[in-house]
């Protein structure tokens, strides 16, 4: 369920018309609702009531320091992959001691960056990382939290650029050789080994996966506790799905996904950390543009929005599905035809969608990408010299730009020209 409905006929985030933003900002822009972030929060927060947790926010999903804030002041700890994320944790009010670091390879200056300004846990991918890790912690005169990703060979039965689970993929050290890292591990200085994480990729629509990766993280607590580690906590990562299309799927919901985690591991006493991002800011935002041209080719029309590959990249990375809706609600009855939607860059795979049934649209109309909150903004480039696309906040009947538009000078005078030149 999101805030973004039809009222009056015109598409709202909450209480505020999508005209009005795109009269105040331009086209194109993101924009999210607090009122859905707040409620996937508390979704999440709620499935795992009774027991000991921390639903730590992957900042990758959607990382505007406003979201970060909102968040956290719902009492969201943050999972960051980068010391770019961590400092943007940090600048949006995030304490140290909430922030998780992930992530498959982060440099000394990284982890000296998350040491110095604390951090609650690293979560070591692999050894030369360890060994890495405890000389800069060392160095510091600090010790340091620390969980292992374990990779539980466990098919996540999704797309496979972001499964992250199989023993073929880059992520963690294989289950089989856990005993050995962690007695490296805590014989290393710098070192405080306090859990172990697992992560097994994104966008899951089952909860098997996750229960096989459970399983064996509950036999390997068990396994790791009897050579005299004390695991406290289970860092369990992302992933759960969310429905892309209004009719057909339905994912495992957050209340489900607790109940699973409460059976296979809730005997361990261990706290749980979870990483979501998609499932909290996924469908709490929406990318809305305008029709620049309507144009009819060889058997099809192709409908050529101010949006493009740069701003919402999904559908030509991982041919994503989003739902793409008139913000003008189109009169009941009223007959659909077959589009192919594009942008304005210059290659084919600028196309959002082919043949996507849509009602009657003309330029100048305003159209929605649902769905477009997690992995949109974040990953949207200067691709062509096009600025990145605005970020808007909505809470009830206000809104606030949490990121502008940049100004083409803004982007051309971040070049510099050499001397010689
Ligand atoms: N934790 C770790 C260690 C991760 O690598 C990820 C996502 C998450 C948590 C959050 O997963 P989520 O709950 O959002 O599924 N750009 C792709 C998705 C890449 C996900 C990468 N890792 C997309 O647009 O579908």
């Amino acid at each position: 369920m999101d805030h973004f409905l039809y009222r009056d006929g015109v598409l709202h985030a909450e209480d505020v018309p999508l005209p009005e933003i795109a009269e105040t900002v331009g086209t194109p822009f993101y924009c999210y609702s607090t009122a859905t972030l707040a409620r996937h929060f508390r979704l999440f927060d709620e499935a795992l009531d009774g027991v000991d947790h921390l639903v730590c926010y992957a900042v990758k999903a959607a990382s505007n320091q406003a979201i970060l804030k909102t968040l956290a002041g719902l009492g969201a700890g943050m999972d960051v992959v980068s010391g770019g994320e961590y400092a943007r944790a940090r600048a949006a009010g995030v304490p140290g001691e909430r922030i998780v670091f992930s992530g498959v390879g982060k440099t000394r200056d990284e982890m000296r960056l998350a040491l110095e300004g604390g951090v609650r846990q690293v979560n070591v991918e692999s050894e030369p990382e360890l060994h890495a890790l405890s000389e800069v912690a060392a160095g510091l005169g600090l010790s340091v939290p620390i969980a292992v990703r374990v990779n539980p060979d466990v098919d996540a039965r999704t797309h496979a650029k972001i499964a992250t689970g199989k023993s073929e993929n880059k992520f963690g050290i294989p289950i089989a050789r856990a005993r050995e890292v962690y007695a490296a591990a805590a014989a290393l200085p710098g070192i405080e080994v306090v859990g172990i994480d697992v992560h097994i990729g994104s966008q899951l629509t089952a909860l098997e996966p996750f229960r096989l990766a459970y399983r064996k993280v509950a036999e390997l607590t068990g396994v790791l506790r009897a050579d005299g580690h004390d695991i406290r906590r289970l860092d369990l990562g992302g992933g759960l799905g969310i429905p892309y299309t209004r009719s057909n799927e339905a994912p495992p919901l957050p209340v489900e996904y607790g109940a699973m985690i409460r059976e296979e591991l809730g005997h361990l006493g261990c706290e749980i950390e979870i990483e979501p991002g998609r499932l909290i800011v996924g469908n709490a935002g929406i990318l809305v543009s305008r029709v620049i041209y309507l144009k009819s080719g060889e058997g099809r029309d192709f409908l050529i929005l101010d949006a493009a590959m740069n701003d919402l990249i999904r559908p030509a990375m991982y041919d994503a599905h989003h739902d793409i809706v008139p913000v003008v609600e189109p009169t009941p009855g009223v007959g659909q035809a077959p589009y192919d939607v594009v942008g304005p860059v210059c290659e084919s795979g600028d196309t959002f969608a082919r043949g996507r049934m849509l009602p009657p649209l003309a330029e100048g109309d305003l159209v929605a990408f649902r769905s477009a909150g997690a992995y949109g903004a974040v990953m949207s480039s200067e691709y062509n010299t096009r600025p990145l696309v605005p970020e808007v906040l909505v809470n009830e009947r206000d809104f606030a730009v949490i990121r502008a538009r940049p100004t083409f000078d803004e982007m051309i005078n971040r070049d510099t020209i050499p001397e010689w030149l």
